[in-house]
């Protein structure tokens, strides 16, 4: 990889990918892209940027022209919840962009291109606890089948057109500098807000919804470990389970009370959310990462507790929306 674009540059999973990719390749070689829309100002301070819409062809291979690039990143993606509300939005963005950036990664001499899949690749017909890598899927959400998708075209512009497609399937990601937007697995994020700000939440998720999840510096580690991994020694391509912890919402907040004793959680459930919380696994079987790019996450519940707590506090205590501040957390941005 010696110049990468990475489209969806401000997302949850964009704005830490970004900076760790600049320190690896050199902040001149990663072009952070992302829609005119949703560009920040502070992004055009540290490296080379540049707007894309994924839904329009013309712009991604504009981009890809422009900056030479030989490496993709493409995280622009209509999380789960949003996508049941917005299919017209979802189906531009997650199938009609998917495949726009692989046809002009195809037609501009881009060597790979990483598209993140996710457990939502599975459904309820999937095998629910250390789900195989290699099962039924047959997911019931827009979201869920556009990972299929970005999973199935992936392997075949590998085998068929010669295009180096990988990816991994990632569980909900708890991280302190962007929250994600409109998924499932959202709470994991906001109850750290919560506990913070008001010392208490309201789960939308029942109590006993357990479902796989990952602190966000063993996401990058899988993303930028599977883009590099050796080709000789891979068997999937872009399908890769990967796994690391599972809790559920109670078993989060006891966590959490361990540290702010303090802190308390409520429940006021969101049926469309807890229906697609049911549908995904508990855990996933991820020993294909494992014995073809040496897989192995670093945090477990108690660690990322930890971390996340310390730093989201000295985050939010520096743009004064901890407790006593008045802003909103939104309107802070990272
Ligand atoms: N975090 C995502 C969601 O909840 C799952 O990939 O939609």
């Amino acid at each position: 990889m010696n110049r990468i674009l990475v489209i969806g540059a401000t997302g949850q999973i964009g704005v830490e990918l970004v900076p760790v990719l600049r320190e690896m390749c050199g902040a001149d070689n990663v072009v952070a892209a992302e829609h005119a829309e949703r560009l920040p100002d502070d992004i055009r301070t540290a490296g080379p940027f540049t707007s894309v819409d994924v839904t329009d062809y013309g712009q991604v291979e504009a981009a890809l022209r422009e900056f030479k690039v030989d490496a993709v990143f493409h995280l622009a993606s209509v999380l789960s919840a949003l996508a049941e509300t917005r299919r017209e939005q979802a189906y531009r963005v997650n199938f009609n962009g998917l495949y726009n950036v692989l046809e002009a990664s195809l037609a501009n001499g881009v060597k790979k291109v990483i598209v993140p899949s996710s457990i939502a690749a599975f459904g309820p017909e999937s095998p629910r606890d250390s789900t195989p890598n290699d099962t039924v899927q047959r997911p019931t959400t827009i979201y869920g089948i556009s990972k299929v998708l970005g999973e199935l075209m992936g392997n075949y512009y590998q085998a068929k057109l010669g295009l180096d497609v990988r990816g991994v399937r990632l569980p909900g990601i708890v991280s302190w500098k962007a929250e994600p937007t409109a998924g499932t697995t959202d709470y994991a994020v906001e109850i750290f807000h919560g506990a913070i700000e008001q010392g208490h939440y309201t789960s939308y998720l029942k109590p006993d919804t357990y479902l796989p999840m990952m602190y966000m510096p063993d996401a990058i580690r899988a993303l930028t470990m599977v883009a590099e991994a050796d080709s000789n020694r891979l068997l999937h391509h872009a399908d890769f389970n990967v796994n690391s912890m599972s809790f559920t919402p109670a078993q989060l907040a006891d966590a959490i009370k361990a540290k702010m004793p303090d802190f308390t959680i409520g429940y006021d459930i969101d049926p469309m959310r807890q229906d697609i919380a049911d549908s995904w696994p508990n855990s996933l079987d991820d020993s294909a990462a494992r014995a073809e790019w040496d897989w192995r996450p670093r945090y477990n519940l108690d660690t990322m507790v930890d971390d996340m707590l310390k730093n989201l506090q000295a985050r939010l205590r520096k743009v004064g929306t901890g407790p006593g501040g008045n802003e909103t957390r939104r309107a802070a941005g990272s």
